[in-house]
């Protein structure tokens, strides 16, 4: 006999493709011979483990300051981890002590993901704006939730506004549930400028007061923080151009700290919209682990900035490693290599070899091929897993063909040898392809 299930409930039967591909390959995944490129996972040398045990000890020996860490907490937060992000936008240029004047820091109880969940959860569903390429894991969701994706794809500054607005000629303001920007995007790492994001509060302004009631532009700044290429420019808090209050702003200690702590905020105006989403919070799990929060608001409060140093020293050298090997190995097979200014991604588009799941090249990789000499379970035969492009891609958007022949590379979690490894497979796997196209 069936349960009977709501339409979500439905919808999520099935794992969405990317949990379905890395699940069939971490069964039988072999510690230091098989790679996972395909994980959003932080180097762990980044993590400061040592220090973070120096916080935990600080927060149970000054009950004074860190009241009750091991109780339950507000569904609001910790009034010491708001405050201390507030210190690190002020310390970072970002924001000024007046800017967070009427404004709420929320804290998600289970890292950003738990906010965004919370803004899918009290909006009224509809279309959502974003880039394409896209970030999977969360569109996928909203999908699920029964929003529609309008993905609108990039140049160098984020989402194209004037493609957007010609998009938009054929849609009623009532049909938009909310804006979605990841401001360093994954998977193309694609920085949106500063100008764009105020062209887009802009534009939400606009359609706002067209409809008579306010468009939610959230954006996502996962990755803001490791941002190591000095070119770059600086980015501004979008808080900034929004005079109405249409902007959340989305971070995570997750890539700079630690992901296990779960600390996610948004930063708002305070409004009816952050009172629900702190109520959210409050179904979810009450909060996130209060202590968790104590710990994250004492090391902000006292190593972020040289910890943070040393974090983009880590990405920095790695992201050269990483294009070194790639110029070295793949340079006959790639069209553009975007990444490695800031966080811990490559976006690669090849010239004329598919990625996807069906493709020859990805079948090498994951030894499916059919052929016992490439398949075979031995040590030469090492497995490699990417994140195809052709789940970033949206399926009904612009960048469909294209993203056939794109793929994402994480070159976070792994070893320098190990990326090289991974990139001389690679190149075997597009000799592979290249040989069963000629036959
Ligand atoms: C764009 C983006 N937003 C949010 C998250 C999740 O952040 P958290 O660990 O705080 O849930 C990720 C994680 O990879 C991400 O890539």
């Amino acid at each position: 006999m069936k349960f009977l299930l709501s339409n979500f409930g439905q919808k999520s039967v099935l794992p969405s493709p990317v949990n379905a591909m890395t699940s069939a390959f971490t069964h039988t995944f072999r510690e230091g011979i098989d790679i996972n490129l395909g994980v959003g996972y932080v180097n762990n040398t980044t993590i400061p483990q040592d220090t973070l045990l120096a916080c935990f000890e600080q927060v149970l020996q000054q009950p004074h300051i860190y009241r009750n860490p091991l109780n339950y907490g507000a569904a609001a937060g910790s009034p010491n981890l708001q405050e201390a992000i507030q210190q690190y936008y002020i310390a970072n240029n970002s924001l000024q002590t007046a800017d967070f004047k009427n404004k709420s820091i929320i804290i998600g109880a289970n890292g950003a993901t738990s906010i965004l969940d919370a803004i899918a959860d009290v909006l009224q569903p509809g279309i959502v704006i974003t880039a394409d390429p896209m970030y999977y894991i969360y569109t996928e969701t909203l999908e699920r939730k029964g929003f529609t994706i309008l993905a609108i794809p990039e140049d160098e500054h984020g989402i194209q506004v004037d493609i957007l607005r010609e998009k938009l000629k054929g849609v009623s303001p009532q049909e938009i549930s909310f804006f979605y920007i990841v401001t360093i995007n994954n998977p193309s790492t694609t920085q949106t400028s500063n100008a764009r994001k105020q062209e887009i509060v802009q534009l939400a302004t606009e359609l706002s007061a067209q409809r008579g009631s306010n468009i939610p532009v959230v954006f996502d700044k996962a990755y803001e923080d490791l941002l190591y290429d000095t070119s770059l420019e600086i980015p501004q808090s979008p808080l900034l151009y929004d005079k109405v209050g249409l902007a959340i702003e989305v971070g995570t200690l997750s890539k700079i700290i630690a992901p296990a702590l779960r600390i996610g905020y948004a930063i708002c105006k305070t409004s009816e919209l952050s009172t629900v989403l702190i109520q959210r919070m409050s179904d979810i799990g009450f909060s996130a682990p209060l202590i968790n929060q104590e710990i994250a608001a004492c090391f902000l409060h006292n190593y972020i900035q040289e910890h943070r140093a040393r974090v983009l020293e880590v990405y920095r050298h790695k992201a050269q490693c990483v294009r070194h090997a790639i110029e070295t190995h793949l340079a006959p097979y790639i069209e553009r290599i975007d990444g490695g200014k800031a966080s811990f991604y490559y976006y690669l588009t090849t010239k004329n070899t598919d990625t996807h799941t069906q493709s020859d090249f990805y079948k090498f990789l994951s030894r499916t091929t059919g052929i016992d000499e490439i398949d075979k379970n031995t040590e030469n035969n090492a497995r490699l897993i990417y994140v195809p492009g052709e789940f970033c891609v949206h399926q009904q958007g612009f960048m469909v063909q294209q993203g056939q022949r794109q793929l994402r590379i994480s070159f976070g979690f792994e070893e320098n040898e190990t990326l090289e490894r991974a990139i001389i497979l690679m190149r075997e796997a597009f000799e592979y392809s290249t040989m069963k196209k000629r036959k």
